[in-house]
């Protein structure tokens, strides 16, 4: 029985907890939640379990939680691990970390998945920020309190990319990879070819919940440098923040600009890409040019493409037709699969706590 703090409780973690309530019976864990903690909306916790369905009905219809929040959340964090530190021994308590992207230092998430692992507890993120800011502190913190620090849903939903490395491809080199890879500025770019307006297109996909809550992160290319920091982190052994990767976004994009690369027989597409052919890595993220029957050129809406280029392989490719909220919400329910079988299979380590 895994048990669940929630550390922010937006669109991404109340999907999870409808998915996850939804695939009770067919996931190889069972779960409760003891603890939801938001910004603006209270706390609760509660040992025995949370009523979930009651929290989702509070926090959806915009009350808050009864609990006023004071102080900060890794603080509460860090009190809950103390309360809950038979479990976090146990290695059966999570912090899933779903708060808002801070690209100017990958703030207070960084901060939430330290206090949670420095408590016992693994953490599961869809939140660029830590990995993309602290990726190697966190995983050397991970590694030695014998935690799981995990954050598949924060590049590309629920494809297994960074999981398709880890997981499928032991002692391959990533030297590179090109992707278009933010569902915001693909739906905007789509929604131009086909004669749209761009204001219209990023108000849908604010609606839908997949725009960042500030869109200009999305319009100006930092969601899309946030995760090639993570990929590069990850994938590649880097350490680069969102701030070192060459930036560009697509809110200069006029009609004009899309039907003159259509008349050329080609797209305009933000990719992502890394390279470390001159030593070490490098990453970019550009508007470009891509021919219409390239990969990224046929990339429709919300559907995103990564080229990963190896030593071993060549290219791997992996094309998501069906992006989203589920999606990423599938990501964590799939993190949390991977916890609970690590558990299963190995004898968990024990973190000294006060408790003991
Ligand atoms: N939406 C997507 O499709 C998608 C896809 C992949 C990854 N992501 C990532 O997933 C994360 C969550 O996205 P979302 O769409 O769920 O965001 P959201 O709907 O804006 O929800 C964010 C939640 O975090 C809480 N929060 C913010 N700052 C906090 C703090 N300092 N302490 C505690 N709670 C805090 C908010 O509380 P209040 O409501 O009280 O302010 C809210 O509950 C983001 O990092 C995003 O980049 C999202």
């Amino acid at each position: 029985l895994l048990e669940l703090i929630f550390v922010g409780f937006g669109n991404v973690a109340r999907r999870t907890v409808r998915l996850l309530e939804q695939m009770r019976g067919r996931l190889p864990f069972d779960w409760k939640g003891v603890a939801v903690i938001t910004a603006r909306h209270g706390w609760a916790h509660a040992a025995a379990g949370l009523d979930m369905a009651a929290v989702l009905e509070v926090l959806d219809s915009g009350r808050s939680l009864a609990d006023e929040r004071r102080g900060d959340a890794a603080d509460l964090i860090t009190g809950l691990c103390s309360l809950r530190s038979r479990v976090a021994n146990d290695g059966r308590l999570v912090c899933v970390e779903t708060t808002v992207l801070d690209i100017r230092a990958g703030e207070p998430a960084t901060s939430h998945v330290r206090a949670a692992l420095s408590g016992g507890a693994h953490v599961v993120s869809a939140n660029k920020g830590p990995a993309a800011f602290a990726y190697r502190a966190l995983a050397d913190l991970a590694e030695a309190r014998s935690r799981q620090f995990l954050f598949e849903g924060a590049v590309m939903d629920g494809i297994p990319v960074l999981n398709l490395v880890r997981e499928t491809l032991p002692g391959v080199v990533v030297t590179g990879f090109r992707g278009v890879i933010n569902s915001t500025t693909n739906h905007i770019l789509t929604a131009l070819d086909r004669g749209e307006a761009f204001d219209a297109a990023l108000a849908r996909m604010q609606a839908e919940g997949i725009a960042e809550s500030d869109p200009t992160l999305d319009v100006d290319g930092w969601d899309t440098a946030a995760k090639t920091a993570v990929l590069m982190n990850v994938l590649m052994g880097a350490r680069v923040t969102p701030h070192d990767i060459e930036r560009e976004g697509i809110r200069g994009v006029s009609p004009a600009d899309v039907r003159a690369a259509a008349a050329r027989g080609e797209r305009l597409r933000l990719v992502a890409s890394a390279d470390c052919d001159a030593g070490s890595p490098r990453g970019r993220v550009r508007l470009e040019r891509v021919a219409a029957s390239h990969p990224f050129g046929s990339l429709e809406g919300q559907q995103n493409a990564i080229l990963i280029r190896t030593d071993l392989l060549g290219e791997v490719g992996i094309l998501q037709r069906d992006g989203g909220l589920t999606q990423t919400a599938y990501a964590i329910v799939s993190d949390l699969a991977t916890i609970a079988g690590r558990l299963t299979r190995a004898p968990t380590a024990v973190v000294r706590s006060p408790e003991l």
